[in-house]
């Protein structure tokens, strides 16, 4: 099972607890990338690899954003499961003391992760825009002139108040959810369907 590093692996250990599922020895200072914890092997990886993994059978399953999802359209992938984890909000922002006014005829430059699902978004707002493709910290595209507004996740919110930007429009709300590669569920039914009914039970999605 294929699981992203960072904020979603510590809420995945929690949830997989509850579900009887021990994946504690993911959580320590090593570098391992390997973990063997119990019955399941989990791969720890960058979130936007997860569907590759599960895609090309290298893992059966893995736990990955609803934004990873969408942006690289992997709609043929099983997804039995929204995980409850994860939440967060794909949203667009600008700079509080720089708001980009529509209705000139500036020439909108927008700074993302997300090509994919900002264009879709702009498209369907009938609104012309350049997106500039970033790998991180976007935040930083608008206040050095980059972009004038930037698509990207808000979880606490603590990263756009500490740049000064503000929320303009909430895309899409997002959480991880559990994928599996579809000739695993066949070849492996009997595992994957008792994962997936104990992690059903557990999870909270509100
Ligand atoms: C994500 C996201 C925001 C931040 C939002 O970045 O892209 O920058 O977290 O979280 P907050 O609302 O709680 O502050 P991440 O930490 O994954 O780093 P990256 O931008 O370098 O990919």
């Amino acid at each position: 099972m294929a699981i992203p590093k960072g904020r979603v692996l510590e809420e995945s250990v929690a949830l997989f607890k509850r579900a009887g599922y021990d994946l504690s020895a993911t959580l320590g200072k090593s570098r391992k990338l390997v973990h063997d914890c119990g019955d399941l092997r989990v791969l720890i990886l960058r979130s936007q690899d997860v569907p590759t993994y599960v895609d090309y059978g290298a893992a059966d399953l893995g736990i990955v954003g609803s934004d990873v999802l969408d942006e690289r359209g992997l709609d043929h992938l099983y997804e039995p499961l929204d995980l409850g984890i994860g939440k967060c909000r794909l949203v667009v922002a600008e700079p509080k003391a720089r708001p980009f006014d529509e209705r000139s005829q500036i020439h909108l430059r927008i700074a993302t992760k997300y090509p994919g699902l900002t264009r879709r978004h702009m498209q369907r707002r009938g609104v012309t825009a350049e997106i500039i493709k970033l790998s991180g910290s976007v935040e930083l595209g608008p206040l050095l002139g980059l972009a004038h507004r930037i698509v990207d996740l808000v979880e606490t919110g603590e990263t756009m108040r500490a740049n000064g930007l503000c929320e303009v429009e909430t895309i899409a709300e997002v959480s991880s959810r559990l994928v599996v590669n579809p000739a695993s569920l066949k070849l492996r039914s009997a595992e994957i369907s008792q994962l997936v009914d104990r992690l059903e039970r557990v999870a909270v999605v509100t």
